[in-house]
């Protein structure tokens, strides 16, 4: 299924800065581990491995009000110096026809060549220059189901997609499920969040449902949001490029002609794509961002260069072998296909 959505907006927006405000930031890589405050806090050995960015204080649990990231975190890695968020998704992995399971890393975007791994970030406030609220100091939100296999489930979210990279500037051709053929210069996941809160709660038990989809066309056509969730938040968008470069020799690839790569969570379909935010800019600073109607480049806030976000990281608390060559995910998942049918 191929799918549109914002891409060519936002490839317009990368040709002809000025054409529509939004912030679009390097946060190279903080750690890659299996810690998930949000879903299992508290516990270190989190289910699955993620790969996390932003701020240093980003630990095993992160309640609010106990912990007040921007005062805790000394350091982030993303390049809008005010923002100690943390943004996370799972990582990908190959799996080669002997059934080991190698990780496949992360490369920086187009413009961010220097930053080591991590992703792209955008705010966007809107389409049709409405006024948006930013995120409050303990918002957080996770778009997306990890046990979700199937399309019609995906469906569910609107906008968690994969663009096979022809070259890294490739900004179309999104789809649902993981490429089924080799991408000549990597795989993109898209994970865009819903644009409408509740106004009220900061989280909720299944961290998704004080966040809504506009009721009517999309946050991109200016969509109402439902009186249910009728405050307009910024659009919250990661752009992951994993580097599946190594990974393309169809010699490797899975003689029953599927597509060889599985998500951290054992996902071989793609449809579990999702992602995690716990908001944590200093003061007003996104705020005032998002008011000023600044496009990638911002004077309005503190900058720091992509070199000094790359020194920002944390040590890993769960110590176990990630990279190597493994006989299964790190945690044990097991490999599921379409259906939820487990594979290996
Ligand atoms: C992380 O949380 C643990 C347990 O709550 C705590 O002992 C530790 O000090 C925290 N680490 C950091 C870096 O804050
Ligand atoms: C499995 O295959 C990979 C990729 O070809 C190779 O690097 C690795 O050594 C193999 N492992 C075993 C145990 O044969």
């Amino acid at each position: 299924m191929q799918l549109t959505f914002n891409s060519v907006a936002v490839a317009a927006t990368l040709l002809a800065p000025g054409a529509q405000a939004l912030l679009r930031f390097s946060c190279s890589q903080l750690v890659v581990e299996r810690l998930d405050p949000l879903v299992t806090p508290g516990v270190v050995g989190s289910p699955h491995v993620h790969q996390i960015i932003g701020g240093n204080a980003f630990n095993s649990s992160m309640e609010y009000p106990k912990l007040d990231i921007p005062s805790e975190a000394t350091c982030t890695t993303c390049t809008f110096a005010d923002d100690t968020s943390n943004y996370w998704t799972a990582i990908l992995y190959f799996r080669a026809r002997n059934g080991t399971y190698k990780r496949v890393q992360q490369m920086p975007n187009s413009g961010f060549e220097s930053a080591k791994g991590g992703m792209t970030v955008y705010y966007t406030p809107s389409y049709n220059n409405a006024k948006v609220t930013a995120f409050k100091p303990g918002f957080r939100m996770i778009v997306g189901n990890p046990m979700y296999r199937t399309e019609a489930e995906a469906k569910k979210y609107r906008q968690l997609t994969y663009t096979c990279l022809d070259t890294i500037l490739t900004r179309s051709g999104e789809t649902m499920d993981m490429p089924k053929k080799v991408c000549k210069a990597g795989i993109m996941a898209n994970i865009r969040f819903p644009t409408c809160w509740d106004g009220k709660n900061l989280d909720t038990a299944d961290h998704s449902s004080h966040v809504a989809y506009p009721e009517s066309g999309t946050f991109e056509s200016g969509g109402a949001c439902p009186s249910t969730h009728p405050v307009k938040i910024p659009q919250l968008f990661y752009e992951v490029i994993w580097d599946t470069r190594p990974f393309n020799n169809p010699n490797d690839w899975p003689t029953d002609g599927s597509q060889p790569f599985v998500w951290s969570y054992g996902d071989a379909t793609g449809y579990g794509n999702h992602g995690d935010y716990v908001f944590g800019w200093k003061g007003e600073a996104l705020q005032t961002a998002m008011d000023s109607g600044c496009n990638i480049n911002c004077p309005q806030l503190r900058t720091q260069t992509i070199a000094q976000g790359n020194q920002c990281s944390k040590q890993v608390s769960v110590n176990e072998d990630i990279d190597g060559w493994l006989t299964e995910l790190p945690g044990g998942m097991p490999v599921t296909g379409a259906g939820g049918k487990v594979l290996y």
